[in-house]
């Protein structure tokens, strides 16, 4: 089952860093996770202004379940002012610092998807701090840097439920590909604890499932 031809539509004119291949083999291991832990909630972390929360939100509605898309909307490092990936139409011009919510807002709006999506508007690591509920597929596609990939991965990855999935976005084996924070401080850790086995790939995207 692939998300429905107006979401898929809807998320690729959607601002983001989603390809479209990994966002259906995303969409994919999440109604895979849906099966072994049935209505357990979906968990995204950077949702950015939504494209990638719109196959997980597909998903998520398909399975029964909802998706929580935690970001605290400001922006990671590569979103900032002088960097690469900074997008100046995202800048809020009262207080000069990003701010992707209403744009997020408005995706999930549009897509019809706000019943399935919520939003949770804050720093990562504190809202990891206080979550109890165990999590059926967790995406990790927050900060990049060492320390916020690093944090995600002690704040979250107890959370999944065994047989859950956790997907990480941007996992590049060689440097010359991109940043190693994911694969260094995310998916080696996981399965060198072995509490997690790969099952998949697509793209700079990894599926692991929770033993
Ligand atoms: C790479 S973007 C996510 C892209 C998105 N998944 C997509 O499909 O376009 C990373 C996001 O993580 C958020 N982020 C970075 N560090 C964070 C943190 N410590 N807590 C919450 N959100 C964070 C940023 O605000 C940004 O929106």
């Amino acid at each position: 089952m692939t998300i429905s031809p107006e979401l898929r539509h809807a998320a690729l004119a959607a601002t983001g860093f989603m390809p479209e291949a990994e966002g259906d083999a995303l969409h994919e291991a999440a109604l895979l996770a849906a099966q072994t832990c049935p209505r357990l909630p979906f968990v995204e972390i950077g949702s950015y202004c939504g494209r990638s929360t719109l196959w997980l939100g597909d998903a998520a509605r398909r399975a029964g379940t909802v998706l929580f898309a935690v970001d605290h909307h400001r922006g990671s490092e590569e979103n900032q002012e002088g960097w690469e990936w900074h997008d100046a139409t995202l800048v809020d011009p009262d207080i000069g610092r990003m701010d992707t919510l209403p744009r997020f807002r408005r995706t999930v709006y549009d897509a019809g998807l706000e019943h399935v999506v919520i939003a949770v508007v804050g720093q990562s690591p504190i809202v990891s701090l206080h979550w109890s509920m165990q999590i059926g597929f967790l995406f990790i596609d927050g900060g990049h840097g060492v320390e916020p990939a690093r944090l995600d991965y002690l704040g979250w990855t107890p959370h999944v439920a065994s047989g859950g999935l956790l997907a990480i976005h941007d996992v590049f084996t060689d440097p010359a590909d991109g940043g190693q924070a994911p694969h260094d401080e995310i998916y080696r850790p996981a399965i060198d604890s072995g509490l997690f086995e790969p099952i998949s790939a697509c793209g700079s995207l990894r599926i692991l499932r929770r033993i």
